[in-house]
């Protein structure tokens, strides 16, 4: 399916209409028969079509939903009600407390079949496997006053909106091992409406909640479901192990939904996602680890993170961003068969003084940018700090980047890689990359402060302070300066 919705568009079929209508048309009497003809078999086909419809809803095979651990549970065996209405918190934490007592035996599955299930936020188990059926969805209540408040995260110091505590999760879980999240495309829907028309109006004290959040655990997959509206960030590993996303769709308003990021893997390692379908209000992904001081005495880095085969919109912000918050380092990324549609930037690296940490052995390879505005964007000055605390000679270190494979059309300003006499950017490589402009004007590849290469010929062609390499990889011709500063926001 991730091929037909992210693909179609290209599926263009051609008919050669200029020379066979005026054959036709030549002879008023066959076209109107034929006219007759067409009305008649479409009259025929769109009646079959009803009957059909009929036929496959009576004839619809339940779904059957597959037994994935030793023991089954329906939320409607803990007394849920799938009205939309009735408030399901008690009936989801009966079933938790059951499967967390099935532990050393393999665990438990509860299923939540179609319906909609209104609940409040609740806590996952270890050994869980939480099956969402078609057309289940949990519905987030959206009355905060439900929203139980926890502690700032430690690498953050601070709720992120507001100093003090924040919202927990609407799915929660905290030291676990072994959960699963899937399904049949079920969806959780954070109902995010209400959070973001009163956080745009500042009615709200504490920062909003995620829609899933699973901290300081291990083993966790999260597969074929559906996370939408969600109030904050959608889905977001905290200090996390061995995490695969896997089939994935995220969806919320690519405007005025704040802070929608899809998924933040946040001081994560040996992790995967793919195979995703995002559209959201902010950054698709977003790899971080902590804030300023508070990240950096933290010290636990986002590492090991494959992505691939995405497809991502946003229209605010990026593709898929690393940082700002990356205090506590990031490595060893790798971001492939990547396509970013209609968006504002495709992928961005975003950091600032205060931030320390760094981030490097970030691979990129085989990106398709396909109508944005920037396509690859390191910044070096991105000033939001959680308080007067941080330390401005504390600089991040971002170095070993690689962009392999870089196509697409439409995109304004293919590159802007902003560093700083504080923050150079060292060791980035650029090989086989074209990609269609907007429109055609110089000082496109933006550089500033940035050391690297370009192994053969590229277009657009690179700024000047790169180094020139032929497809052998000798060199051809040293860079002038790495200091040359070319970057201009305005266009
Ligand atoms: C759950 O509900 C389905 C359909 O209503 C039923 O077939 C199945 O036996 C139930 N499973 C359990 C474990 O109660
Ligand atoms: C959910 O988990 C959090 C963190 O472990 C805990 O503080 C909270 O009390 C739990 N809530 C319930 C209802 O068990
Ligand atoms: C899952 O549901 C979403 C939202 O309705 C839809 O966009 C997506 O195509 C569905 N995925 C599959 C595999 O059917
Ligand atoms: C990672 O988690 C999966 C379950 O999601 C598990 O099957 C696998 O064994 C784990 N891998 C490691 C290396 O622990
Ligand atoms: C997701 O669904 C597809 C079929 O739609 C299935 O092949 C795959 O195994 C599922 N993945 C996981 C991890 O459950
Ligand atoms: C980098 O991450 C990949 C997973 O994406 C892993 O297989 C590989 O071992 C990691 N490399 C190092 C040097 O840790
Ligand atoms: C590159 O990525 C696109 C999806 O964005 C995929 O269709 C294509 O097969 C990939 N190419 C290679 C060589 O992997
Ligand atoms: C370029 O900037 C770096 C600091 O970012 C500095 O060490 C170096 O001397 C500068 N080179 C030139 C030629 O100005």
């Amino acid at each position: 399916m991730m091929e037909t919705f992210a693909f179609g568009r290209y599926h263009h079929h051609r008919f050669d209409l200029k020379r066979w209508i005026p054959a036709f048309l030549s002879s008023h009497k066959t076209f109107f028969t034929l006219l007759w003809i067409v009305g008649f078999a479409l009259v025929f086909i769109w009646q079959q079509n009803i009957v059909d419809g009929l036929l496959a809803f009576r004839r619809a095979p339940a779904w059957p939903i597959p037994k994935l651990r030793p023991v089954a549970f329906n939320l409607t065996d803990f007394g849920g009600v799938g009205d939309g209405v009735t408030v399901n918190t008690e009936a989801f934490e009966r079933a938790v407390s059951a499967i967390a007592k099935l532990g050393k035996r393999g665990g438990g599955q509860l299923n939540v079949q179609a319906g909609y299930w209104l609940t409040a936020p609740f806590n996952l188990t270890s050994h869980m496997t939480l099956f969402l059926a078609a057309n289940a969805v949990i519905l987030g209540i959206q009355d905060e006053k439900y929203w139980p408040l926890m502690p700032p995260l430690p690498s953050y110091g601070y709720g992120r909106e507001h100093p003090g505590p924040r919202y927990g999760s609407l799915i929660h879980g905290q030291h676990l091992k072994d959960v699963v999240i899937t399904g049949h495309n079920g969806t959780i829907n954070g109902q995010g409406q209400s959070w973001w028309k009163k956080y745009r109006r500042k009615l709200l004290k504490h920062t909003r909640g995620p829609l899933v959040q699973i901290m300081w655990s291990s083993d966790i997959l999260i597969s074929n479901i559906t996370l939408r509206d969600s109030p904050f960030w959608t889905l977001h590993p905290y200090d996390c192990k061995n995490v695969t996303i896997s089939g994935v769709t995220i969806l919320a308003p690519v405007f005025e939904a704040p802070n929608t990021d899809g998924i933040d893997p946040d001081s994560c390692e040996n992790m995967v996602i793919e195979d995703c379908y995002i559209s959201v209000g902010d950054d698709g992904v977003a790899i971080k680890s902590g804030w300023d001081q508070y990240g950096i005495a933290y010290g636990r880095p986002s590492t090991n993170i494959l992505l691939r085969n995405l497809v991502i919109r946003s229209m605010v912000s990026a593709g898929v961003s690393i940082g700002s918050e990356m205090s506590g380092g990031v490595s060893n990324v790798t971001v492939e068969n990547l396509h970013v549609w209609n968006s504002r930037r495709a992928v961005r690296i975003k950091t600032s003084a205060g931030r320390g940490g760094y981030v490097r052995h970030i691979t990129y390879r085989n990106l398709t940018f396909d109508n944005v505005r920037v396509g690859i964007v390191i910044k070096t000055d991105y000033n939001e700090h959680p308080d007067e605390g941080y330390d401005p000679n504390a600089l991040p270190v971002i170095k070993d980047i690689s962009f392999i494979g870089i196509h697409g059309q439409g995109v304004r300003v293919p590159v802007r890689i902003h560093g700083s006499e504080d923050i150079p950017v060292r060791n980035v490589k650029f090989q086989d990359m074209s990609v269609g402009l907007t429109y055609k004007k110089k000082h496109i590849f933006q550089c500033a402060f940035v050391q690297g290469r370009v192994i053969g010929t590229i277009f657009p062609s690179p700024c000047e302070n790169l180094d020139r390499y032929d497809e052998q990889e000798r060199l051809v011709k040293r860079s002038i300066s790495q200091n040359i500063t070319d970057i201009d926001y305005d266009f």
